[in-house]
C-alpha cells in the first residue's frame, strides 16, 4: 500500500516541516500540506487536529507534525480517538513506535534536533511496520481506554 501522509507544523516547526517536505519529494512520497505556510504565530492544536482527522478518517495513513518541541503536537493529536502520536528524537525511537505502537502519527521538535537527523527518523519511521502479535492486544487495550471514556476510535 502507498503511503500518503498528511503533514503539518505550528511556527515552530516550520522550517522543519519543510526540510520533511523535501525528503518526500525526493523519494516519491505522495503528501498533503496542511500548513503552516510562515513563521508568523499560530496555535499548535489547530494544526495538530487537522492531520489528527485527516489521519483518522483513513484518507492519510500517516501524519507528520512539527512543531518546537514535539510536544504540543503529541498531546493535541493525541486527544483524537484512533491517533497514536509519537514524539520521536532517536532512530530506534521511531522504529519501536511503528514496530511496538503503531503509530500513525509522529511528532518532531525543531528547536530539539537538527535537520540531518530529523530526516533519518523520518525515513526510519516511513519505513517499518507495524509487528502485530502481543503488541496488538496492547495497541487494542489503548483503543479500550478510549472507548472506556466515550469515545469510539480502534485501529
Ligand atoms: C511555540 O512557541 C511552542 O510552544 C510550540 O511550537 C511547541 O513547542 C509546543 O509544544
Amino acid at each position: 500500500m502507498s503511503l500518503r501522509i498528511a503533514l503539518a507544523a505550528d511556527h515552530g516547526g516550520f522550517r522543519l516541516k519543510e526540510e520533511i517536505i523535501s525528503l518526500l519529494k525526493e523519494h516519491g512520497i505522495p503528501f498533503h500540506d496542511f500548513g503552516t505556510f510562515s513563521e508568523e504565530s499560530v496555535d499548535y492544536p489547530d494544526f495538530a487536529l487537522l492531520v489528527a482527522e485527516a489521519v483518522r478518517t483513513g484518507e492519510y495513513q500517516r501524519g507528520i507534525l512539527c512543531c518546537g518541541t514535539g510536544i504540543g503536537m503529541a498531546i493535541a493529536a493525541n486527544k483524537v480517538p484512533g491517533i497514536r502520536a509519537a514524539l520521536c528524537h532517536d532512530t530506534f525511537s521511531a522504529r519501536a513506535s511503528r514496530e511496538h505502537n503503531d503509530a500513525n502519527v509522529l511528532t518532531l521538535g525543531q528547536r530539539v534536533i537538527g535537520p540531518g537527523l530529523a530526516r533519518e527518523i523520518v525515513r526510519v519511521w516511513l519505513a517499518s511496520e507495524f509487528t502485530g502479535g502481543r503488541h496488538a492486544r496492547r495497541v487494542d487495550k489503548i483503543a479500550g481506554i478510549e472507548e472506556k471514556y466515550g469515545n469510539r476510535g480502534g485501529r
